[in-house]
């Protein structure tokens, strides 16, 4: 019985302790580097959508909570800190809680594949892209530029 706190202990500082902002600071001048059309979309789409997608009705989602979509700019930068945090490796945290260990083959369906996992270094470019991203001009009004006088 004595050890059982010791294995506790163990098990805790495997689990990588909690979701925490990776601090990473977009350079100044922002070198556009990493783009929504040169990395977003597709680190979205590979390891993200299969649960995070806007047209995934909740019993479709394998968990994943709604309001948190990202098959589009405009989905991704409602939570930029919420996908840093669980995402994303910088200066202060090395955050992998994301994509679990589980995901659905196709679009919907149920998780019966290991999920595809970013690289550290594709973790650290995710942390760049959002601190960068979210400090660029952005209109997402559907008719901008139609209506504007
Ligand atoms: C297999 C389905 C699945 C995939 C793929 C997936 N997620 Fe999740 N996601 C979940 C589930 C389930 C939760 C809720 C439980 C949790 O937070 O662990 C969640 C929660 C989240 C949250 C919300 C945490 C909060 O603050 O409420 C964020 C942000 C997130 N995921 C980002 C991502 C990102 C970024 C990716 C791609 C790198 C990703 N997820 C891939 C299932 C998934």
């Amino acid at each position: 019985m004595k050890h059982i706190p010791l294995v506790l202990l163990l098990l805790c500082a495997c689990s990588g302790g909690d979701p925490t902002p990776t601090g990473t600071v977009c350079p100044d001048p922002d070198p556009m580097t990493l783009t929504y059309d040169n990395f977003g979309r597709e680190f979205m789409t590979k390891y993200c959508t299969w649960c995070h997608d806007s047209s995934l009705p909740r019993s479709k989602r394998n968990g994943a909570p709604l309001y948190h979509d990202f098959d589009t700019l405009l989905g991704v930068l409602q939570v930029p800190d919420h996908i840093d945090e669980e995402t994303g490796i910088g200066p202060d945290a090395t955050n992998r809680f994301m994509p679990p260990d589980r995901c659905p083959s196709e679009l919907g369906g149920v998780a019966n594949t290991n999920c595809a996992k970013p690289t550290d270094e594709e973790r650290k470019q995710l942390a760049e892209w959002i601190a960068c991203e979210r400090n660029r001009p952005h209109n997402f009004n559907v008719d901008a530029g139609v209506d504007a006088p």
